[in-house]
């Protein structure tokens, strides 16, 4: 056992070291993996180290490196190596967080990092919540909450704008939202919601008989990193009796640094935030959360106790997580974070959120003084969307997709980084998403050097 742990924590130190001289991607096509890995179970076993091998050399590595320096495509990831081996012991010691009977030095952790968490956004005393997979789970129990506040009402709708995570719809339908009353409010020039248009929709839909049970707000929308108006969404909700959901699963622990408190102003006032460890808090996967106003509002919907759960009820001041979402049946997902907090400590945090905001501003001012490429959409917490579109030629927004979606190709291919693409405004945007701890600003530069590169390649056979 002890050989076995060594070696994989071997290849693991190994693959760290060298992550940053490797390519930010590797993958491989259906049929050669199909040959390689469709068998039937052995029914007798084979050498452990032999199969950790296999492991190593012919799956693991057919990934994108999230945590690659040079990851800048959707929401990357970069966990730290506590948080890993937290997840190694919490699995070794085959910890069950459902309740508190059956783990409660994991649920007591749970408290600590929830009441973190609370702190950090500025809620209550009377706010809670609960670690889950991520943030589509975390949303479909903060819509549950919702509808269950609203009375479970047959004809609830839900509003959200255009540039919302395809979690939130998701939810919306899961709790049974028929997909007509599921709403999308357009966004303005800088893709946050436009709070006119919500009130005018509210106002017609609750004419036509429906009841708006919840606003998904965006608190760093993926494709722009923009911030939704919070604190006029949170007046607009009050005033109209409606549960204030915000989606800061991307952007959410920006708040631990004071520019990031600033940029979202306003979040205490949501009734439930969704956050997520695994993005810009460099967790292992999976580590979500929902954080609500009042953790009283979760039980209500969740809590259901059979007769065989009976045991299970310690008594008051000890909370069941399982009673405050979908899922009995839990990892000890607040280890990861309480390890890797405890060894690193809340400044190294800070430092390493900041940096992800600063190289995004950087990013910024580098593509506003460059010659080839221009900004679709400025820097919004650490998003940064632009694309190759030389300065005085006057080249055609459909002759600039096509170009662009071959820079991209040519990134893909060519290039170590990985970065991905957007649509804002509805034109093809090539897209840098800065939440690595080990990112430099030398990182981010040379990608968009790359950009530029393959831009002028590209222009020249246009
Ligand atoms: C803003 C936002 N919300 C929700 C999600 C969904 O979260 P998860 O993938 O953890 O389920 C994502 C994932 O990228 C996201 O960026």
């Amino acid at each position: 056992m002890v050989d076995l742990a060594a070696r994989a924590a071997e290849v693991l130190v190994r693959r760290s070291e060298e992550l940053g001289g490797t390519e930010a991607w590797d993958g491989e096509f259906r049929a050669p993996l199909v040959e390689k890995l469709m068998q039937d179970p052995p029914e007798g076993g084979r050498a452990p180290d032999e199969v950790l091998e296999q492991a190593v050399a012919d799956i693991l590595p057919l990934a994108l490196r999230l945590d690659h320096p040079r990851s800048f495509g959707f929401v990357p990831s970069s966990p730290t190596w506590p948080g890993v081996i937290a997840d190694f012991l919490a699995a070794g010691y085959n910890i069950n967080a459902c309740n508190w009977l059956v783990a409660s030095g994991a649920s007591q952790l749970e408290c600590v990092v929830i009441d973190w968490f609370r702190q950090w956004l500025g809620y209550p005393d009377t706010a809670g919540g609960l670690l889950t997979s991520g943030g589509s789970a975390a949303s479909l129990d903060a819509l549950v909450t919702a509808r269950e506040v609203a009375g479970n009402p047959e004809n609830a709708s839900v509003y959200m704008s255009d540039q919302s995570h395809s979690a939130q719809r998701r939810a919306a339908k899961i709790v049974g939202i028929r997909p007509e009353n599921s709403r999308l409010v357009s966004s303005d020039d800088s893709f946050r919601i436009d709070v006119g248009a919500l009130a005018s929709m509210v106002k017609v839909d609750r004419a036509a008989g429906l009841q708006p049970i919840a606003v998904c707000a965006n608190a760093g929308a993926t494709a722009t990193g923009a911030v939704d108006p919070l604190e006029e969404l949170a007046d607009f909700c009050a005033s109209e009796g409606i549960w204030l959901h915000v989606d800061a699963a991307y952007g959410g622990f920006a708040v631990v640094t004071e520019q990031g408190k600033r940029i979202l102003r306003g979040i205490e006032r949501a009734d439930s935030i969704v956050l997520d460890a695994h993005k810009w808090f460099f967790q292992p996967y999976e580590a979500g959360c929902l954080m609500v106003r009042d953790v009283s509002t979760l039980e209500k919907p969740f809590a259901i106790r059979p007769d065989f759960l009976q045991d299970a009820l310690w008594g008051s001041g000890h909370p069941n997580f399982g009673d405050r979402g979908l899922q009995l049946s839990r990892s000890a997902r607040a280890l990861k974070i309480w390890m890797s907090v405890q060894t690193f400590g809340m400044a190294a945090f800070r430092r390493a959120i900041a940096n992800g905001l600063e190289c995004a501003a950087r990013a910024q001012e580098y593509i506003d003084n460059s010659p080839v490429l221009k900004c679709l959409s400025p820097a919004s917490l650490s998003v940064v969307c632009f694309r190759v579109d030389p300065a005085g030629q006057d080249i055609a927004d459909d002759d600039l997709d096509e170009i662009n979606r071959q820079v991209l190709a040519r990134m893909f291919w060519e290039d170590p980084a990985f970065i991905s693409s957007a649509m804002p405004g509805g034109r093809f945007s090539l897209r840098l998403c800065i939440v690595n701890h080990n990112t430099t600003w030398d990182d981010v530069r040379e990608t968009l050097q790359a950009a530029e590169r393959f831009g002028k390649d590209v222009l020249l056979q246009h």
